[in-house]
């Protein structure tokens, strides 16, 4: 599928694809959508209630495509151990990682291509405190067991892929999570909505981030 570069509105760039009509983050600023669904609603929350101050935390993130998730959260500054699995059935070419610039726009562009360059598959080390595993494969291969305190739910939206908003994806998605784990998405869709609460989820309905009114947030209580 044909895929261009844009610029939206905070400045930062995505991707575009025309044929849906789809980016791979928010038109009205990419950079301030994945600093608020992904750091304020999810890895800050998570954080908050820790109540061992060292103990590591464990993301999963459905859909790496440009890795601009993946860098804020290796740039965010925490006294906690980071381990990042990152799913991703189609990687972008490394001339799109180069294009979008998350490198300059974040001031490590050494970061960006160490995450864009390092084996898939494997757990790598990136900074002192975040480490990263890219798996290639479909969400629908998710099969882990109580080991994310968070995920970040990053697929396209419902509107052009309806297949990845399911009960059966979210089943997926709340088994990998430990108890009180958290999944965080951008969308705030009611068939998404109810597919998440009938796989378990106590969902909360959240401001969404500027040109959004909503966003969803999923715990699973115990
Ligand atoms: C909204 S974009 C992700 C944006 C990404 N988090 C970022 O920061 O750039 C959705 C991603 O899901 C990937 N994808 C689409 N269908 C998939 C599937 N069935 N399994 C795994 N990945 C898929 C796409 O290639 C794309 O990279």
């Amino acid at each position: 599928m044909k895929r261009e570069i844009i610029t939206t509105g905070d400045g930062s760039k995505t991707i575009h694809m025309p044929e849906w009509n789809e980016q791979y983050h928010s038109k009205h600023g990419a950079l301030q959508e994945a600093l608020h669904v992904f750091i304020e609603m999810g890895l800050k929350d998570t954080l908050s209630r820790k109540r061992e101050q060292t103990s590591p935390i464990s993301i999963l993130e459905y859909g790496l495509g440009t890795g601009l998730n993946a860098m804020i959260t290796a740039q965010f500054p925490t006294e906690h151990s980071i381990y990042y699995t990152a799913v991703e059935a189609f990687p972008i070419a490394v001339s799109e990682a180069v294009e979008v610039n998350y490198g300059q726009l974040l001031g490590n562009q050494v970061l960006y291509e160490k995450l864009h360059q390092c084996e898939w598959e494997q757990a790598v080390q990136l900074t002192d405190q975040f480490s990263i595993e890219k798996l290639e494969k479909k969400f629908d291969q998710i099969n882990d067991v109580s080991r994310f305190d968070i995920i970040y739910f990053d697929a396209f939206g419902p509107r052009v892929q309806p297949e990845l908003w399911t009960v059966d994806i979210f089943n997926a998605a709340f088994k990998a999570l430990k108890p009180e784990g958290i999944l965080t998405t951008y969308c705030a869709q009611g068939q998404a909505r109810r597919n998440m609460q009938e796989a378990g989820f106590i969902i909360e309905r959240l401001p969404g981030p500027p040109g959004k009114r909503e966003m969803l947030r999923g715990r699973k209580m115990t």
